[in-house]
């Protein structure tokens, strides 16, 4: 596909390009922050998988120079022109009524800009070079692999000392650990989704090892058939999990994003990649002791309180058939006796504004558009040694250097 027609099909390739963003990703980022607040009171923060660079990019443009995006920018400007207005119309201190009393003017506050904030710190990493980014520490190094954690762990903390006890934790924690990471997709969809759970589960890992009680995580998935299990291993650990799609993610493609709020560990656990969650039975079996205390059961539904407009993730109490169950769609069997349900469902939130490009869409281009060259070209992708083969064997129909 040529770049032209790419940007045709492809409204966020197109913006990523015109914007200055390394990927596309960058919207799936911004969107999912539009939504969740992510980078409320947040300075430290962990991106993992984060090659070519676009979620680094807009942590650095957010937390290190303080610009904002979305609605949180359009908010910005109304506020300072609201405050313009309020500015000339402002009757001067001096001023007085017709009586002679003195009125007040309104106390006029100058909103500032947002500011960049103190003591920012981030990280990372990726099996791909990074190209250097302003007051991001970079690393290249592979996320499933133990030897990452001390990796890590020294990045966040220079005083970090890998032979001391309980080396696998952070000393100083951070607040947010974000994960884009992807594999190279086959085509082979159980295969592709059980290696990009392979990832989750690793990133999942390092985020233990490193978020401090209260922080977030958010992390790409697959939504797989066995998915619902995933939210409720992640209710474990997070007194809030959603499964978000921003708009800038295809609607055809099974990728979505889980937000899980506020890190609260259950007492006594401790992180540790000699036996990390995913492997053997350790989350079965925290699953099961959490579901002893609180039942983590299927939900009816998305729910939404009224009053405050929160999605409630409180899990909700198990269907049977004989319930009068609004959200119920399915014509249930009532000669299966129904057991308790042990799945727990995360409430979906579709985020972006509705007036967002579509990504599914084809846009018509106006008729001087110039198609921009991507800002940052992948430093070192796994095909490129494919190709140099394929074009030192005499190329795909094998004609180069033929006569
Ligand atoms: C979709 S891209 C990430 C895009 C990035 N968030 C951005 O905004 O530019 C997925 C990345 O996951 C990385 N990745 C895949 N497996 C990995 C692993 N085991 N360790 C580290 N990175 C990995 C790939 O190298 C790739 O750069």
């Amino acid at each position: 596909m040529g770049k032209s027609s790419k940007d045709k099909r492809d409204a966020y390739y197109r913006l990523a390009k015109e914007q200055g963003w390394r990927a596309r990703s960058a919207f799936k980022l911004l969107q999912l922050d539009e939504e969740f607040n992510l980078f409320e009171n947040v300075t430290r923060v962990v991106d993992l998988c984060a090659a070519p660079g676009s979620w680094s990019q807009v942590l650095s443009r957010v937390l290190i120079k303080g610009e904002t995006f979305g609605r949180c920018a359009w908010q910005d400007r109304e506020a300072k022109l609201r405050q313009q207005m309020l500015n000339v119309f402002a009757p001067d201190s001096s001023s007085s009524t017709q009586t002679g009393a003195v009125v007040d003017a309104p106390k006029i506050v100058e909103k500032k800009d947002n500011e960049p904030r103190r003591d920012v710190k981030i990280v990372a990493i990726d099996l791909q070079p990074i190209s250097p980014l302003p007051g991001i520490i970079t690393l290249r190094a592979d996320i499933t692999h133990p030897a990452t954690v001390p990796l890590l762990l020294k990045a966040l903390d220079n005083e970090f000392d890998p032979s001391a006890m309980g080396s696998q934790q952070a000393t100083n924690r951070v607040d947010l650990v974000i994960s884009d990471g992807a594999p190279d997709v086959t085509g082979l969809h159980d295969l592709d989704i059980y290696v990009q759970s392979q990832l989750l589960f690793a990133a999942l890992n390092l985020a233990l090892c490193v978020l401090k009680p209260g922080g977030k995580f958010v992390a790409k998935i697959f939504r797989g058939r066995n998915v619902d299990l995933l939210y409720a291993q992640l209710k474990i650990f997070f007194e809030k999990v959603y499964v978000a799609k921003p708009r800038s993610s295809r609607a055809s493609s099974v990728e979505a994003f889980i937000v899980c709020i506020n890190f609260q560990p259950p007492e006594g656990f401790q992180a540790s990649l000699e036996e990390p969650l995913g492997v053997g039975n350790r989350l079965p079996e925290m699953l099961e002791e959490r579901q002893a205390v609180l039942p983590i059961t299927a939900a009816p539904g998305l729910m939404q309180d009224p009053a405050s407009g929160a999605w409630d993730s409180v899990p909700h109490k198990v269907h049977t058939a004989d319930e009068d169950d609004i959200y119920d769609v399915e014509v249930e069997d009532l000669s299966v006796e129904h057991t308790e349900d042990i799945r727990w469902v995360a409430p979906f939130v579709a985020c972006g504004d509705l007036s967002a490009f579509d990504s599914d869409a084809s846009y018509k281009l106006p008729d001087d558009h110039v198609s921009l060259d991507p800002v940052q070209p992948p430093t070192a992708p796994p095909y490129k040694r494919a190709i140099e083969l394929r074009r030192a064997n005499g190329g795909a129909y094998k004609k180069t250097g033929t006569k």
